[in-house]
């Protein structure tokens, strides 16, 4: 998978994307991430990426001639993603779509944003990662590489875990226990430590529907409701709703 970066932190991404999971995908050829400092297209001595907004207005504004310059030289990998607070939100099953494809590239924002003029005719799509506003891109793209490279087929050790974790099916995860079985007087539940891989596989079903029904209802509402043998499931366990 090829992930194209342009910022005007390019030592920030490369630190941070250089080691754990993602140095170790790049290592092992199962990430291409190729980052580009939006500066090198810059003119004169001051190399100037931002300017002053028109119409005023606090914050300086990314100038679309150094920006479009260096996308154009570096020839990204499409879909191209502005990152802003003002994007569609990104969550799991974008992840999953990105995942899916060759690669994608993300162009990091600073200041107050972009000229309109990128994401008018730049960019692909534009994506935020919450409803906040960060001072540049480069937390969010950190986000998104992270979470669709992680999903690419050999970046995780153990394959099948991707399917099994929070939002793999539009609920939370169960939760999980190691060792000791017993911390503090804490114990790990019972039937975890049974064996019984049918019950087990059944006590985590009902607890990541009840975690989801009381932490995420809203979860629960884009699935159209708990269904009845759901519903019968948490009866079961003593989680009903
Ligand atoms: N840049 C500033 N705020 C952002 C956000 N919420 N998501 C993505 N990029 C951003």
């Amino acid at each position: 998978m090829r992930v194209d970066i342009f910022t005007l932190f390019p030592d920030i991404v490369d630190a941070y994307l250089g080691v754990s999971l993602m140095g170790k995908a790049r290592g092992e050829g199962l990430l291409d991430l190729r980052v580009h400092d939006l500066r090198s297209h810059a003119a004169g001595v001051h190399r100037m990426v931002d300017d002053a907004p028109y119409g005023g207005g606090a914050g300086m504004v990314l100038m679309p001639e150094p920006v479009f310059a260096c996308v154009e030289a570096a020839q990204p990998q499409r879909p191209l993603l502005g990152l802003g607070p003002a994007g569609r939100t990104f969550d799991q099953r974008l992840a999953r779509d990105l995942a899916s494809g060759d690669g994608f590239s993300l162009l990091c924002g600073r200041y107050e944003g972009f000229d309109t003029r990128i994401t008018d005719h730049l960019v692909d799509d534009e994506v935020s990662i919450g409803d906040y506003v960060l001072a540049g891109g480069e937390a969010a793209a950190f986000v998104v590489v992270e979470a669709v490279a992680r999903l690419v087929p050999g970046v995780l050790g153990n394959a099948a875990s991707p399917d099994e974790e929070s939002f793999a099916e539009g609920l939370l995860e169960y939760p999980q226990y190691t060792r000791p079985p017993e911390f503090r007087g804490w114990a790990v539940p019972e039937i975890l430590r049974s064996g019984d891989h049918g019950k087990v596989a059944e006590w985590r079903r009902a607890q990541a529907l009840a975690r989801t029904v009381a932490r995420r209802p809203e979860l629960i509402e884009v699935r159209g409701g708990l269904t009845e043998s759901e519903r019968a499931l948490l009866e079961r366990w003593g989680l009903g709703v």
